[in-house]
């Protein structure tokens, strides 16, 4: 038998780290990282034959679980018609319309590959449609690795305490405006001084890579009058939020619309699948209809849409989804919340929808600054503790916990019962 230390060796040689993505490291909290072999429902099984209790999720798009019959049936039934033709498929305007009904303000879209490549487009098409350079982000979002958008970013960025990319120009870092999030005061700012040359805002309108951060009551509201009257674009990231607390995402929940949505992770059903998408009339500007070139050899991959349309009308046909999900995340917050408070271990538990995170800080977390008063360290014996007893937390502080449909009664009681264990080493 291969142990999870003999991988980690092997894949080190071979990869940078070993790992083929930074946050899969467990940098942040010690050990080794688990090699997965197979998941099922809410558990995951490593190489050494360990069960876990998975949080991770595959980072946000498994809001079935692991290998849902539905989904790994229909990939199967796509794959054996042919994985990938080049050319345009039925399924792939059944999966548009499928999206557009989750999220009406998408009227036109395109379908790519990654979260990165979806937010990448998303921010050249609106420099493109307004004929404008700069671009504001928010300290701590992370909206991929595309070098616009690695500026004070979260996620493996916030974790690695990177302050800054080398690789990224000096130029193209400085047409990335960053204000803190939920700051109505430092987004005014910003708009004054800079007002006619902004492009487009690109938030994560709750912030899921400083941990979970939602928006204070009007921020949003505030950031939609701002751009509007500007004349710059507002762009939703919900590439982590889409699907995640109702059939669409913050933009329903809190009643605002952006011009742009990206999206990916649940829409893509766990295969690589994402989508930028938004008004007709600025989706116009994208070749071959305009001028914006964007491409992409497995855009649309039938495989990958097949998984998303099975995942989608999954959810969309069970009218008990959204709130058996939501309850069963609201009881586990609670549980992990009345532990620690009996156990005296300050947290803070920010939650939307089926994520949340557990901040170890005393003080209310709603930017990137508040988010860094936790203890990290406190945090990294939480996580490791939990993996003792069987549950996988993603490892870092700076990331959000994603339940699925598949997790039930016996995994809250077994989540609640490790974090009460675990909070009483740490008083
Ligand atoms: C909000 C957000 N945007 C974009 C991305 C990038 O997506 P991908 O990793 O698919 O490139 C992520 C990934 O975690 C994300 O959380």
């Amino acid at each position: 038998m291969t142990t999870n230390r003999q991988a980690l060796e092997a894949s080190s040689r071979v990869f940078p780290g070993g790992v083929n993505s930074p946050v899969r490291a467990f940098a942040a909290v010690g050990g080794d990282p688990k090699f997965i072999a197979r998941g099922f429902g809410a558990r995951v099984t490593d190489i050494e034959g360990q069960h876990y209790l998975d949080y991770v999720g595959s980072w946000g798009p498994l809001i079935l679980g692991h290998a849902d019959p539905d989904v790994v049936k229909a990939v199967a039934e796509a794959a054996v018609r042919g994985t990938s033709f080049g050319a345009p498929t039925l399924a792939e305007t059944e999966l548009a319309e499928e999206i557009r009904e989750a999220f009406p303000a998408m009227e036109k879209m395109r379908l790519v590959s990654s979260g990165t490549e979806a937010t990448m487009a998303a921010v050249r098409l609106a420099r493109g449609f307004t004929g404008r350079p700069l671009i504001v982000k928010f300290d701590g979002c992370y909206h991929g690795h595309g070098d616009s958008l690695l500026v004070a970013a979260g996620s493996g960025v916030a974790t690695l305490g990177i302050p800054g990319c080398p690789g990224i120009p000096d130029q193209i870092a400085a047409a990335t405006l960053v204000v803190p999030y939920n700051d109505e005061k430092a987004l005014e700012k910003v708009f004054e001084t800079h007002g006619p040359k902004i492009a487009a805002v690109i938030v994560e309108p709750v912030c899921g890579n400083i941990g979970v951060v939602t928006p204070l009551k009007g921020y949003l509201a505030t950031l939609r009058r701002l751009t509007r009257d500007a004349g710059a674009l507002l762009i939703f990231d919900e590439v982590m939020t889409g699907f995640r607390a109702c059939f669409g995402g913050v933009s329903q929940t809190e009643g605002v619309t952006p011009d742009l949505t990206c999206l990916g992770k649940v829409v893509g059903g766990g295969l690589p699948l994402a989508v930028y998408g938004g008004k007709a009339k600025i989706m116009a500007q994208v070749a071959p209809e305009g001028k914006v070139y964007q491409a992409g050899t497995l855009s649309g991959n039938p495989v990958a849409v097949a998984a998303g349309l099975a995942t989608l009308r999954k959810i969309r046909g069970n009218a008990q989804f959204y709130p058996t999900l939501l309850k069963t995340t609201e009881r586990i917050c609670a549980g992990i919340e009345e532990s620690a408070r009996k156990c005296r271990v300050p947290v803070h538990i920010n939650r939307f929808g089926s994520m949340f995170t557990v901040f170890f800080t005393k003080e209310t977390v709603i930017d990137y600054k508040t988010a860094k008063t936790s203890d990290t360290k406190l945090f990294a014996r939480f996580f490791r503790g939990m993996l003792e007893r069987g549950v996988y937390l993603p490892p870092s502080q700076y990331e959000a916990a994603f339940v699925s449909i598949a997790h039930g009664d016996e995994d809250v009681a077994l989540t609640i019962g490790a974090a009460h264990q675990v909070f009483e080493t740490l008083r």
